[in-house]
């Protein structure tokens, strides 16, 4: 075998083994999730929402939430200590958005027995798309919303997110269209899912 085989088997190796790990986001990650999410919107919304579209729901309908941090409901995937995706859930109203133009209202609890918790803003590396990163974020987030009570969820998704959500059996409520601050429109899904009693 060559030098150059062998190092690249080592490396394989490595990029087949090593295992992602979930822990919740902290504020100095703010700096990382601003980078990670236009990456992650730019390549992997490419196929359903124009580049228009994507520049224009940047900052501001993918953007971070600075709540879900602080609430410690936001989870960051790591492999070999390098952010690979984040994503997390929210026991508040807001459906989806980042800081900017939140309203108070938005920012008011969500009552476990009445209410359902959110799902908020996925975002996956794109060379580290479709390796089931979004399904353990996913499951990390049932687990922690149907611990604090919850018995239903709902979310906002992007039409590259929807699949991930109807493999968790999300049901669509509505679609309709976002109005974005260039004056484009971007067309999500509102779906819902209940949880399995504990
Ligand atoms: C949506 C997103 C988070 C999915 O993350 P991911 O790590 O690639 O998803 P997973 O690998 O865990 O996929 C789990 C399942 O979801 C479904 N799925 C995910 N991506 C899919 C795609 N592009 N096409 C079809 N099904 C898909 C499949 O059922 C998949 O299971 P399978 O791979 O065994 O068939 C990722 O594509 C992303 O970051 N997109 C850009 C940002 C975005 O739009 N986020 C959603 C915000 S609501």
């Amino acid at each position: 075998m060559t030098p150059a085989r062998r190092a690249w088997s080592a490396t394989r190796a490595r990029l087949t083994t090593t295992p992602i790990t979930l822990r919740l986001a902290r504020s100095d990650d703010v700096p990382l999730l601003e980078a990670l999410i236009p990456l992650s919107a730019r390549a992997l919304q490419a196929a359903t929402y124009s580049p228009a579209q994507i520049e224009g729901a940047l900052g501001t309908v993918f953007a971070v939430d600075r709540q879900l941090i602080a609430d410690e409901t936001y989870f960051v995937a790591e492999r070999d200590s390098e952010m690979v995706a984040c994503g997390g859930w929210s026991r508040r109203k807001t459906l989806f958005g980042g800081d900017r133009g939140r309203s108070p209202l938005g920012d008011s609890l969500l009552d476990p027995n009445a209410d359902a918790a959110r799902i908020r803003a996925f975002f996956v590396h794109p060379a580290y798309a479709r390796r089931g990163i979004g399904r353990l974020m996913m499951s990390a987030c049932e687990r922690a919303a149907a611990g604090d009570g919850f018995r239903a969820l709902e979310l906002v998704a992007t039409l590259a997110g929807e699949p991930l959500y109807a493999a968790f059996a999300f049901q669509v409520v509505e679609r309709y269209d976002v109005a974005l601050a260039n004056g484009l429109s971007l067309p999500v899904v509102r779906m819902a899912k209940a949880l399995a009693p504990r």
